[in-house]
C-alpha cells in the first residue's frame, strides 16, 4: 500500500472512494463528497494533508482530508474527512492514513489536529478529549468526540474555540 498526496489527476477517483466510504453511498451526491468539493474549491483544504491510499493493484482505497480551521488567531488543522473503501476495511489503511496525516502537519509545524469522532478511534493515534487542552468544539453536546492531536509545536496558550472552516457551516 502507498500513501501519497492527492494530485489534480486523482481527484475523480478519490471523489469515488469518498462516495463509497460515506454513510449514505446511495446518495446521489453524499455529503461526504459535497463537503471534500467545498474545501477544496474554497481554498480551506490544506494540500499537504489531502491524501490517498493506492493498493499493491493501483486502485484508490481510501483518502483523508485536512483543513484549516483557528483558535483565536492561531490557525490549526482538523481532519475533516476520513474514509476506505468498504471492501478495503480493517486491513490498517485507515490508520495508516491517519499517521501519514499527523506526521504531514508535524512537518508543517502546525501546532495541533483536532478531529470529531469516535474516541475509541482516534485515542489510539494519540488524540485526547479537546477539554484536556483547554480547547472546545463549536457544540457543547459533542463532548469527548471533539478531540485534539498535539504536535511538536503546540503550545499550551492555544486555548478557546476551534471554528471550523465555513463550509461545515452547510453540513
Ligand atoms: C473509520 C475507517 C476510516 C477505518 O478504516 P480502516 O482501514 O478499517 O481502519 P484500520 O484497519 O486502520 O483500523 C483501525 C482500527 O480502528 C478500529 N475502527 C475502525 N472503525 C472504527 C470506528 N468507527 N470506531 C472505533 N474503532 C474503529 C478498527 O477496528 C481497527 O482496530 P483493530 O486494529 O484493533 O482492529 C473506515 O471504517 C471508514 O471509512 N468508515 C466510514 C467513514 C468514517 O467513519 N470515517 C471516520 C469519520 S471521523
Amino acid at each position: 500500500m502507498l500513501i501519497r498526496r492527492v494530485t489534480p489527476a486523482d481527484l475523480t477517483a478519490v471523489r469515488a472512494v469518498t462516495a463509497a466510504a460515506a454513510y449514505k453511498p446511495q446518495d446521489e451526491v453524499p455529503v461526504e463528497v459535497s463537503l471534500a468539493d467545498a474545501l477544496r474549491g474554497g481554498g480551506w483544504a490544506l494540500p499537504a494533508l489531502s491524501l490517498l491510499a493506492e493498493n499493491a493493484d493501483g486502485e484508490v482505497v481510501g483518502y483523508a482530508l485536512g483543513s484549516w480551521g483557528r483558535i483565536g488567531d492561531t490557525r490549526a488543522a482538523n481532519i475533516s474527512l476520513l474514509g476506505v473503501h468498504p471492501a478495503h476495511r480493517r486491513r490498517g489503511v485507515g490508520g495508516a492514513l491517519v499517521h501519514a496525516l499527523l506526521g504531514a502537519a508535524d512537518a508543517l509545524d502546525l501546532p495541533l489536529v483536532v478531529v470529531l469522532g469516535d474516541p475509541e478511534l482516534y485515542g489510539r493515534y494519540g488524540f485526547r478529549p479537546s477539554t484536556d487542552f483547554g480547547i472546545v468544539g463549536q457544540e457543547p453536546g459533542w463532548g469527548d468526540a471533539f478531540q485534539v492531536r498535539a504536535l511538536t509545536a503546540y503550545d499550551r496558550s492555544i486555548q478557546g474555540e476551534f471554528i471550523y472552516p465555513e463550509p461545515f457551516d452547510h453540513v
